[in-house]
């Protein structure tokens, strides 16, 4: 059944800006290609720049061009959005610019003749939401909670004070249910997958427990650096950009207990109930449970790539951590003393993020010792990016005459299994925002829990300035203290392998056992 979407119109702040080119413009090509786009339709730009709709158009085809994976944009196609285009050059903290777009909005209603869907996006700098937002309430074009939508993007505040005044002031003006906050991440495919996989088979549930479940590792690495993003991230670091959002989002759709139903505000209470039930951590345990670190110089694909401090915007004596880890429990009865290992670093040695669930050892190993040398724990791996796919590690008895156990995989392919390419986030979230479902938005409560967990790790940092950064070279695996920090438990890191090499590892353990 194809859902008839009604009538919309897409106000987008910023629109001249980095995010409208890179993410919104192909998100709305891919769009427009797989008939998500509502029949009625229309795109406002808004932006300082004394632009027209031209430059828009060409602004939003160029990043269309450039960004979508379609292999580029048809004329023909790309004629159906330059007609729903129109753009207003006006300062955000200028009355008059919420007049033009309530004008501007009159006109579509007009020919519409009817009540559309208004979507404010903000696709600027969070220093300039509270004026937008403000600027839309004093021109009476919040109130509305059928038809006015707003989209705010991260950071959501910088430590929890700020956190909790941003969601004050943003339900000032719009209500709660009318707003819709991105984490990209819950847009993706694979991460969405997370419930589908536990609460769509009856085989996970059972065994996923403390009764099976050693740990948990959660990994986002990036091959990347800061690239042109200093000024924000040097205020910003890996704790804030990546685990208060994307990886203890993550945590929460590994840990929640069974949701009732697929209503919004249940899976969210659900996510949120994991948040609170992370065990607080005190200052003095933060050394034991958090470890930063900063890239220096180093060869990623055997090109030398220069030290987070000499990147553009950068400190030279910068403190910011372009890498971070951090141990959590989950204090419950399904979670209780199973540690969740989170960590995130960019200029890492690949580029891949993946959830590896270890279970706990056979209670009694019967095979004869000779036979079990490669022996592993059974290892559930979600990979989310940018391998889209599950494998299942488990022994099998390996082929021949003398008793060898060896760990092989089951492996569930998105692109074999489905044939196609997974949508991109943001097209997902987009149309998402069109219809009304907020179920991958983070609301107020959310966020604030996130930020309360992560707060005694802040505050410690900030104060005290770390010890020889940078520590990491770029192209590894992060510092030194991150292996420490799992090791001492016992554990070791399962570093995400491209799928090319799983054959190649599978043959030298094969080879290694028959030495
Ligand atoms: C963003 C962070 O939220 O996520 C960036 O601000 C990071 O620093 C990016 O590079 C990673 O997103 P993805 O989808 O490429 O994993």
């Amino acid at each position: 059944m194809t859902l008839v979407l009604e009538p919309t119109i897409l106000v987008i702040f910023g629109s001249m800006g980095d995010l409208t080119w890179r993410k919104l413009a192909p998100a709305l090509y891919n769009l427009l290609l797989s008939h998500q786009l509502p029949e009625r339709f229309a795109v406002i730009g808004l932006d300082l720049k004394d632009a027209s709709a031209d430059n828009f158009d060409l602004r939003l085809r160029d990043g269309a061009n450039n960004f979508c994976e379609c292999g580029g944009v048809d004329d023909k196609m790309w004629e159906k959005i330059s007609t729903k285009l129109s753009y207003i050059a006006g300062d955000f903290s200028d009355p008059t610019t919420y007049a033009a777009l309530n004008e501007q909005l009159k006109v579509y209603e007009k020919k519409w003749n009817g009540r559309t869907n208004h979507i404010f996006y903000l696709a600027t700098p969070p220093d300039i939401v509270e004026t937008i937002v403000k600027g839309l309430g004093t021109a009476d074009l919040a109130h509305d909670k059928r038809y006015a939508r707003i989209v705010v993007e991260k950071p959501f505040g910088h430590d929890l004070a700020s956190a909790i005044a941003l969601n004050a002031m943003l339900t000032t003006v719009f209500d709660e249910t009318q707003i819709y906050r991105i984490d990209h991440y819950l847009g993706k495919e694979t991460v969405q997958n997370i419930l589908a996989l536990r609460f769509a088979n009856a085989l996970f549930e059972p065994i996923w427990n403390r009764r099976y479940i050693d740990h948990v590792q959660i990994t986002v690495a990036e091959q990347v650096g800061v690239e042109h993003r200093g000024a924000y991230y040097e205020h910003a670091g890996a704790l804030r950009d990546m685990i208060q959002n994307h990886l203890m989002q993550i945590l929460t759709l590994i840990a929640m207990e069974p949701m009732v139903s697929f209503d919004a505000n249940e899976i969210r209470n659900k996510k949120v109930d994991v948040l609170r039930a992370i065990r607080l951590i005190s200052k003095e345990q933060v050394q034991e449970v958090a470890v930063r670190g900063q890239y220096g110089t180093g060869s990623m694909e055997n090109k030398k790539v220069p030290a987070y401090r000499s990147e553009p915007s950068v400190e030279k004596d910068s403190a910011t951590e372009t890498f971070a880890a951090i141990k959590l429990f989950v204090d419950n009865w399904r979670w209780q003393d199973v540690p969740f290992y989170l960590r995130t670093g960019k200029r890492l040695k690949t580029k891949a993020s993946e959830v590896a669930i270890q279970f706990r050892p056979v209670p009694h190993q019967s095979f004869p010792k000779s036979a079990t040398l490669t022996w592993q724990p059974n290892i559930l791996i979600i990979q989310i990016q940018p391998e889209e796919g599950i494998r299942l590690s488990f022994q099998a008895k390996q082929p021949g005459s003398t008793l060898h156990l060896s760990p092989v995989d089951m492996h569930f392919s998105y692109q074999e299994a489905f044939k196609s390419k997974s949508p991109e986030a943001y097209e997902t979230l987009l149309a998402d925002v069109m219809s009304g479902d907020a179920t991958l938005f983070m609301r107020a409560d959310q966020v604030e829990a996130s930020w309360s967990v992560l707060m005694p790790i802040l505050n410690v940092w900030e104060k005290s300035k770390p010890a020889g950064f940078p520590n990491y070279g770029s192209g590894t695996w992060g510092p030194k203290a991150a292996e420490a920090l799992i090791e001492k438990d016992g554990r070791n890191w399962l570093q995400p392998i491209p799928s090319e090499d799983q054959g190649k590892k599978l043959i030298s353990e094969l080879n290694r056992i028959n030495e």
